[in-house]
């Protein structure tokens, strides 16, 4: 704290003058009052001005130190040649050295034998720009390293003479933590999002094949027991026959006939076979699905007319269908898609045979099928009016084997292939929706130009 200084009050200078010996003299001594009052005055005048301007710097001092205590950057104030002048709470702390004792060591000699060749070279570096965001450990009085984020700037005189250097740093300690646990934290996540895709890829895999030993069974156990009727069919007729070379008596020989039930036999043998043929046809329909799906052959990107494509797979699906619906076809015969054209059909006949399908007891069945399309994309919409779909089953709809239709007439993979070929072999994407009439939407998203 300074002192301040202050002035007695002007004593009254008129009692020392000698009596009065008249004239010149009375002047004399006058003077010299009234110039020893007149320098009493400015002596008062810089007292109350030095008054003030040392309680202004006290408050600056005061300010200084407040804010350097408060930082949590630790701070270091060196001379031109590296000797500290100043240091802050933050740095003594991090050292755990008592600033007195700071007072006039070098700076380098409070960093590890590590980084002090990088510590260094800040007062060397400074003088041209400034240091920015160096990592260096400083060496704390217990012996352990303390990683900072160190920043170095010049500082200068009120002549903008270079005058030493200020120090200030970051610890990176808790940072650095920070920084480990979220990467930890990161690690985990994507093991637990890898252990969850793989378990719901065993899940879907797992439905998959229960879905497909279902779906097989049935026609399997018709072919099963139709052969085993066969069978029983075969060893009668083998006895019918060699009996019947023994028989002479067409009599006898009808009778036979009606004991061993050959009629009935022979009346059976055609809806066996059918029954046969026609389980054997599903359990190639389901496996060929299946191959299409499972090992899809590589098609190659090619150029083709939406159109066009659009107009065939319809044509395809309209020929072997009983419904013969009103088409509306708004498509621009001009745009093209740069797509694997050998899949978008086979979406699109899939899409038509359902929607078809859907429009079975319909009594006026509509049909539309419409293209939008931007820069990058193309969104091809096949809207019917037919039965509609479900609340509870839209959810569901592109599960495998997830069929409304009567045993034999779907296998319920149709949707679950297309969007399969849409999103991983197209690039696009497929939705199914309800129309506000009854019906059902489903719009078919596919980029113009996919990447080869
Ligand atoms: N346009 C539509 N309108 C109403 N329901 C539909 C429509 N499209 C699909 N569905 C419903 O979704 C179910 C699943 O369709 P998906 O094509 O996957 O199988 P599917 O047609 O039953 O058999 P598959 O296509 O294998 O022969 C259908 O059974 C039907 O109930
Ligand atoms: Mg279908």
């Amino acid at each position: 704290m300074n002192k301040k200084a202050s002035f007695p009050a002007m004593p009254d200078l008129s009692a020392l003058a000698a009596p009065s010996t008249g004239g010149m003299e009375d002047e004399a001594w006058i003077s010299v009052i009234q110039k020893m009052e007149s320098i009493y005055t400015d002596l008062l005048y810089y007292q109350v001005e030095l008054e003030e301007k040392n309680a202004a710097l006290e408050t600056a001092q005061r300010f200084i130190d407040s804010v350097m205590s408060s930082m949590s950057d630790i701070l270091i104030v060196c001379d031109v040649n590296g000797h500290i002048q100043q240091v802050n709470a933050a740095f003594t702390r991090a050292v755990g050295i008592e600033e007195a004792v700071l007072k006039g060591r070098l700076y380098t000699s409070l960093f590890t034998e590590t980084s002090v060749d990088t510590a260094a070279a800040f007062l060397q570096s400074v003088r041209q720009a400034p240091v920015e965001d160096i990592e260096a450990d400083l060496q704390h009085q217990d012996g352990s390293a303390v990683p900072m984020a160190i920043n170095c700037s010049p500082r200068r005189d009120h002549n903008n003479r270079y005058s030493g250097m200020v120090l200030t740093g970051r610890p990176l300690g808790e940072l650095r933590l920070a920084y480990d646990q979220l990467n930890a934290a990161h690690a985990e996540l994507k093991t637990t999002q890898k252990q969850l895709i793989q378990s719901e890829k065993m899940a879907s895999l797992g439905r998959l094949v229960a879905g497909v030993t279902h779906e097989l069974n049935n026609p399997i156990s018709i072919i099963y027991g139709n052969m085993y009727a066969l069978r029983r069919y075969e060893t009668r007729f083998s006895d019918y026959i060699s009996r019947l070379g023994s028989i002479t008596d067409p009599a006898e020989q009808a009778q036979l006939r009606q004991q061993l039930r050959v009629d009935r036999m022979l009346d059976d043998i055609g809806p066996l076979i059918d029954g046969s043929l026609e389980g054997a046809e599903r359990v190639n329909d389901i496996v060929q699905n299946l191959l299409r799906f499972s090992i899809p052959q590589q098609q190659s990107v090619s150029e083709f007319n939406l159109n066009k494509i659009t107009s065939t797979a319809l044509q395809w699906v309209l020929r072997s269908s009983g419904v013969t619906p009103d088409v509306q076809l708004d498509i621009d015969p001009s745009l093209t898609v740069k797509n694997r054209e050998g899949y978008v059909h086979q979406i699109l006949v899939n899409l038509v045979q359902n929607a078809v399908d859907a429009l079975e007891h319909i009594r006026e069945p509509r049909l539309c099928l419409q293209a939008t399309a931007d820069d990058a994309r193309i969104t091809l919409t096949i809207t019917d009016n037919g039965t509609g779909i479900a609340e509870n089953d839209l959810v569901r709809l592109f599960d495998p084997f997830f069929t409304r239709k009567q045993v034999g007439k779907g296998t319920g993979l149709g949707l679950y292939i297309s969007y399969g070929l849409a999103t991983e072999q197209c690039n696009g994407d497929l939705r199914a929706e309800n129309t506000a009439d009854g019906g059902a939407r489903f719009p078919l998203e596919l980029p113009r130009e996919r990447a080869p």
